[in-house]
């Protein structure tokens, strides 16, 4: 046994010797260390080594064993300090080859839009912030002036949360709490996410509005039609043609819808405009009386006005989208366009 055991280990140093590759060298590990290996045989056999030899034969194996697994060891790591400097002297990495790009991401068209008229309306003064999405149900209805049970609130299905809690229909709520807050005059641009239980190709349960407020001494509707103007024709193109448009809003008094003219069709009527030529773009209204007086503001002494758009509608209608639901649909060939 102590000749078999003198044998192996030169055999084991030997292969060892010529192992050139991480494998060859696992290899030798596993013929003689592995669990079914030669030297784990020898040790398992050692009752038939005699009682008196036992001993020494027990020691040399185990220095045998050593010897190897430090061989190993070393051989391992000149392989990779090897294989490094091959890579460093070229022979590995083909350093005239391209790299590979970085796949960036681009910015969401809603996101897009949103930038886009925050940068608008803050080139003429207003400031943006931002209110909850799950609101009272004072500030989303009541103080804008819209009742318990008054036929108004069915303009806007609502999810409630609790009988007193909602997530809210339009960003309109942020007026409120921003009015509570400060004195005139008031300039501000509030973005976010608003809901209601709608779904087609125009509607999701989850959008985006823009509100705007803007409240100072002798504020007219010309300043409304001025502004919202100027806007759209920065957002649409200096041409564009608008129209505003009786309509109702319990919070504005009057109230005014404003369209512009097809952007698809130029105004003779397609299907995108519902023939009509025109193109429904946002409310607006000078701010009803009565909301002043929620938030304690003298409408003696004030006056103001107010506007809500949708910002899905507008980047469908500035980018030529045709279907709401791409918006959400994280579609990488479709948001890759933007
Ligand atoms: N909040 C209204 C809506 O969502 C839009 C609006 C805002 C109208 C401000 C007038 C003034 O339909």
């Amino acid at each position: 046994m102590i000749a078999d055991l003198q044998h192996l280990e030169k055999n084991a140093l030997a292969e060892l010797e010529k192992a050139d590759s991480e494998d060859s060298i696992l290899a030798v590990r596993t013929k003689y260390l592995g669990r079914k290996g030669l030297l784990t045989g020898l040790l398992r056999n050692i009752s038939s080594v005699p009682a008196e030899e036992r001993r020494s034969f027990g020691k040399r194996c185990n220095e045998v064993k050593e010897l190897l697994e430090k061989n190993i060891e070393e051989a391992l790591l000149r392989r990779t300090e090897d294989q490094k400097a091959g890579m460093l002297a070229g022979q590995q990495i083909d350093v005239t080859l391209p790299g590979r790009g970085i796949r960036a991401g681009s910015v969401h068209p809603v996101v897009q839009i949103r930038r886009e008229i925050c940068d608008i309306f803050a080139a003429f003064g207003f400031s943006v912030v931002e209110g909850p999405e799950v609101e009272l149900d004072y500030y989303n209805f009541e103080a804008l002036n819209i009742p318990k049970d008054h036929p108004a609130r069915d303009m806007q299905d609502t999810f409630y949360i609790e009988e007193n809690m909602v997530l809210r229909t339009h960003t309109s709520p942020v007026q409120v709490r921003i009015m509570e807050k400060v004195k005139p005059p008031v300039r501000i641009l509030s973005p976010g996410r608003v809901y209601r239980p709608d779904s087609d190709v125009s509607h999701t349960p989850m959008f985006h509005q823009v509100e705007g407020l803007l409240v100072d001494r002798g504020v007219s509707f010309g300043d409304l039609k001025g502004i919202l103007t100027a806007f759209l024709r920065k957002i649409f193109g200096e041409d564009t043609i608008l129209r505003f448009r009786p309509s109702f809003f319990p919070f504005t008094e009057p109230s005014a819808e404003v369209d512009i003219r097809c952007v698809m069709c130029g105004g003779k009527g397609c299907r995108v405009c519902g023939q009509s030529g025109w193109l429904e773009i946002l409310g607006s209204g000078m701010v009803d009386p009565a909301v002043f007086q929620n938030v304690g503001y003298d409408s003696e002494r004030y006056t103001g006005f107010a506007f809500g758009m949708g910002l899905e509608r507008m980047a469908m209608l500035k980018y030529g989208i045709s279907d709401i639901r791409l918006l959400f649909e994280n579609d990488i060939r479709f948001l890759k366009q933007f």
